[in-house]
């Protein structure tokens, strides 16, 4: 995906790991060693005990779908279950995947067929998330060794699910037992059937859904959830989108928004500032649109509170729908100096006529008018975004007002994608398909812009000193990989008697700029930088 290739070489850490890329985390697995985060704010380690049931987990997609894997661990972990790493330890395997594009969407079908010849060894497949909810039981037909499909409004409803799986496991002539009161627990959508046709073995086709709860009020709040990082964590706010804009699936596979209260998102917060993270990303289709249950706190005011909490330097938040962000969330970043300098507004397109057909809510004036705001913040905040090209009835001239718009706003990082047509999504009818060798042209196009744009603008660190959190160390290059708080990588040498290791803040004299990165040199030690500021950007 071409998209994808960009990302890979920018090094921003919101290419890997944005909502904005849904199609970018393919294949992120969860490692056993994870920090179990335990709502009442203990942290257990991973409990070492050989348990009985195992589970693989293989995740695709956005920072929400690998938060949602978290918490799915978190939940399977409490019910007995013991992670693995490979598919063949398993008893249980589960993919959390993607749909935004089609090509996301294929990857499952490739896994689920690559391990079919395992299900004759007992093993137990499992489809979560997106496709689980938009595909439903056509999965079924398609993979006749699936067990379970789940989307991710359903999600809370897993425990019982995993009990009538275990249930389920027996002789294929036994009845699958069923608590009284369990149909009704699961919601009526969600049942155990054991089918007998196409074929297969009966004891084959246990038949799990839990699908239909895209009304639901509730969010995935777990008791447990499974953080693999121990210095940065996602903090899911608002579930689900009311946009609907034309090309989109998510408002139809993750269902209508509903926030958590911010009392609730805060207590999180501090738990994990307790727990020693120090950075926190708040999570959301569309955070800005946050309205918290209770009335007491505006996105923005949430946003501050977090950034407030005793422990955590940095607050990020993704991602941003440019109709409902308000300048008061610029005012918060001013005013709060743990809020990070990086905003990611998706513009999808530079053409007001397209972002109407695309049923986008704003203009393109209306969108420069945020980037106005943004850019007259106190702070130098970096900007990203995404782009769609080749939506149905681009033309031309269309395409180059979104090259235009590239240059107007100067973005550090742009996410670009071909567009794909989704099921069910008013764009899939309309007419005027712009073929896929244009569609490709125009990608291509308009990286190499934004290449050239990037190349211009990361000159402008030359000379800087950044703080940067240290993520990790490339041995082969003897660089320590560090991400500012302009979420650009930062990759630095540091003498050896610098005490560094991942999670530690040190400032960075920068020396050298590539389009996607930054290069540099250790200035100053983490004792030695107490006075500077967490997003301070310096110039010598
Ligand atoms: N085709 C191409 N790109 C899409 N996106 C969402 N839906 C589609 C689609 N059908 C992109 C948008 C969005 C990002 C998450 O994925 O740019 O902002
Ligand atoms: Fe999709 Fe639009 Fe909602 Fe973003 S705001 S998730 S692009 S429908």
């Amino acid at each position: 995906m071409a998209g994808r290739d960009f990302d890979e070489e920018s090094g921003l850490s919101v290419v890997v790991e944005n909502l904005a890329k849904p199609g970018g985390n393919s294949g992120a697995r969860f490692r056993p060693g994870f920090i179990l985060t335990h709502m009442s704010g203990v942290r257990e380690p991973a409990a070492q005990e050989q348990r009985r049931k195992t589970f693989y987990l293989e995740t695709f997609g956005c920072q929400m779908n690998v938060h949602d894997s978290e918490k799915v661990v978190g939940t399977l972990v409490q019910q007995g279950y013991r992670q693995v790493e490979t598919v063949e330890q398993a008893d249980l395997i589960l993919y959390n995947t993607c749909s935004i594009r089609d090509k996301a969407e294929q990857k499952v079908f490739h896994r689920l067929a690559d391990y079919k010849k395992l299900q004759s060894q007992g093993k137990k497949f499992g489809v979560l998330g997106c496709v689980a909810q938009q595909e439903g039981e056509k999965i079924f037909e398609r993979a006749p060794h699936v067990s379970l499909v789940c989307g991710s409004a359903s999600y809370r409803n897993l425990p019982q699910m995993l009990v009538q799986l275990e249930n389920a496991s027996g002789p294929a002539e036994r009845a699958i037992p069923r608590a009284a009161g369990e149909v009704a627990a699961l919601r009526d959508d969600a049942f155990v059937e054991k089918a007998s046709d196409s074929g297969l073995r009966t004891r084959d086709l246990i038949r799990i859904t839990g699908l239909d709860d895209r009304q639901t009020d509730k969010c995935f709040e777990t008791e447990f959830t499974a953080r693999t990082n121990p210095h940065r964590g996602y903090i899911t706010i608002i579930e689900g989108c009311d946009k609907f804009c034309a090309y989109c699936i998510v408002p139809f596979t993750r269902g209508k928004e509903r926030s958590r209260t911010s009392d609730s998102v805060l207590l999180e917060a501090r738990q994990m500032g307790d727990l020693g993270y120090t950075e926190i990303q708040l999570l959301g289709q569309n955070v800005n649109s946050y309205k918290d249950p209770a009335g007491k706190r505006s996105f923005a005011e949430l946003l501050a509170a977090v950034g407030e909490v005793p422990g955590i330097r940095r607050v990020r938040f993704t991602t941003s729908h440019p109709r409902d962000f308000g300048r008061d969330i610029v005012d918060a970043i001013d005013a709060v100096p743990s809020l990070c300098d990086h905003v990611h507004l998706p513009v999808q397109s530079g053409s007001t006529r397209l972002l109407d057909a695309m049923q986008r809510l704003y203009t393109r004036e209306q969108y420069l008018e945020r980037i106005g705001w943004i850019k007259s913040a106190k702070r130098g905040i970096a900007i990203t975004t995404d782009v769609i090209v080749g939506f149905p009835g681009e033309t031309e001239s269309e395409f180059e007002q979104t090259l235009t718009l590239l240059e107007q706003v100067g973005y550090d990082g742009v996410f670009s994608f071909k567009y794909s047509p989704r099921p069910n999504t008013p764009a899939v009818t309309l007419d005027d398909a712009i073929p896929d060798q244009e569609k490709a042209y125009r990608l291509e196009v308009l990286m190499a812009k934004q290449r050239e744009l990037q190349i211009i603008r990361n000159k402008r660190y030359l000379g800087m000193i950044l703080e940067v959190m240290i993520e990790g160390r490339n041995e082969a290059r003897q660089q320590w990989i560090g991400r500012t708080s302009q979420n650009k990588t930062l990759n630095f040498l540091a003498s050896p008697q610098a005490k560094l290791e991942p999670g530690s803040y040190v400032s960075v004299l920068v020396t050298g700029s590539f389009p996607n990165s930054l290069v540099g040199e250790c200035c100053i030690s983490e004792q030695m930088e107490l006075s500077v500021h967490p997003s301070s950007m310096i110039a010598p």
